[in-house]
Formats: structure tokens, C-alpha cells, sequence
């Protein structure tokens, strides 16, 4: 299956995107992970849709063209990131092209604060569920400290790696029980 991987954090060094990598190598062998990239996406104006953004019609395919999406996310100001909420946006227009009724999806938080981004969960797996998304609400992923989740090495301490393997089969699951490709 096709999975559309959305990074919610842009800089270099983001923990989103060293989570993001360890968790395609412990995917299920049947998921073939691919990033959606959202940094450059023009904030959603539907003026722009007479000359949609060539970056708007890239997410728009690749949404399309999953059979589900994992968004990797940090949480700001007790919200998700507005470069995911415009993300979210793009995808669910123009008027009747909404790309997210019945996508499986699934949003992993992380902070380096003690809460594990649970606020910003919240607040995406709404947006979704709004979109029209079909939300994995079991496990839900909220990652801690994240900073001290990963050993010298960059690889993910044992206990960690082993539950998100098993969360990341959860989700091939799920995404298999709507799969229509
Ligand atoms: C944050 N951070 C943060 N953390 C948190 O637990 N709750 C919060 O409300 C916020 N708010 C917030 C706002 C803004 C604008 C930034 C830039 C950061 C911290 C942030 O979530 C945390 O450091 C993440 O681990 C950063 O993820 P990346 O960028 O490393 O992927």
C-alpha cells in the first residue's frame, strides 16, 4: 500500500523528521512510504485555484494517490503546526474534490516537552475527522522527551521501537480494511 508520510516540522535538524525516517524502517514491508511535502505550499486562497499552485496539485496527487497518510507532527502553542493545517486544506479543495472522505490516517506526536504533543494530536485528528478522514484512534502515539527516545547510535530505544512497530502494523491494518486500490 501507498502511504503519504506529511512531516509537520520544516527545519533541518527536526526530531519529526529523525522520528519520520526510523519509523519507515520499521514499517510493515507492505507499506511503501513516500513524503508529502508541505513547506512550500502557497497558503490556501481559493483566488489561487484559477492557476493552482503546481505545489497544490503535487499534494493533491499524492494524497490522491495514497491509501492512507501518517503525519509525523510537533505541537505549537498547543495546536498542530499551521504548515499541516494548510496541508489539511489544500487537499480538501477545490469545492466537491475533498481528497480526505474515508483516507485512513494517522498522526504521531512528539514534543520535547513532557505532554508528548497531545494538545496538537487533538487539534489535527479534529481538522481530519472534519475533513472527512477516517481517523486511527487506537494506539494513540504521543512521544515525550522526545529527545531522550533515541540512543547514541540515532536509532530508537528498544521499548519505543518495539511499541510504534506495533502501531505502525495497526495502521497497515487499518488502511487494508479501506484499501479501494
Ligand atoms: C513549540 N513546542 C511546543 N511543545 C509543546 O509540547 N507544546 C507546545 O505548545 C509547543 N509550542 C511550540 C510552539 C512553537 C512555535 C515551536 C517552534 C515549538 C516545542 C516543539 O513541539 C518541540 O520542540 C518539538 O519536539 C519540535 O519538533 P521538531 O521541530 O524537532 O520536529
Amino acid at each position: 500500500m501507498n502511504i503519504g508520510l506529511v512531516i509537520g516540522s520544516l527545519r533541518r535538524e527536526s526530531m519529526s523528521r529523525k522520528l519520520a525516517t526510523r519509523l519507515i524502517e520499521i514499517a510493515p514491508a507492505s507499506l511503501r512510504v513516500t513524503e508529502l511535502e508541505i513547506g512550500d505550499l502557497p497558503l490556501y486562497n481559493a483566488d489561487l485555484e484559477a492557476e493552482t499552485p503546481a505545489a497544490w496539485t503535487r499534494l493533491r496527487e499524492g494524497v490522491r494517490g495514497s491509501d492512507g497518510v501518517l503525519f509525523v507532527v510537533p505541537e505549537y502553542n498547543r495546536s498542530l503546526p499551521a504548515g499541516v493545517k494548510n496541508a489539511v486544506d489544500v487537499a480538501s479543495k477545490p469545492a466537491g474534490q475533498n481528497l480526505w472522505p474515508g483516507r485512513p490516517v494517522f498522526v504521531v506526536a512528539q514534543s520535547s516537552g513532557p505532554l508528548g504533543g497531545l494538545a496538537g494530536s487533538f487539534a489535527l485528528k479534529q481538522t481530519l475527522t472534519g475533513a472527512g478522514a477516517n481517523v486511527l484512534s487506537h494506539p494513540e502515539i504521543y512521544l515525550s522527551r522526545i529527545g531522550t527516545l533515541f540512543a547514541q547510535d540515532g536509532k530508537l530505544v528498544p521499548d519505543t521501537q518495539e511499541f510504534l512497530r506495533g502501531a505502525l502494523a495497526s495502521f497497515e491494518t487499518f488502511c487494508a480494511r479501506f484499501a479501494k486500490r
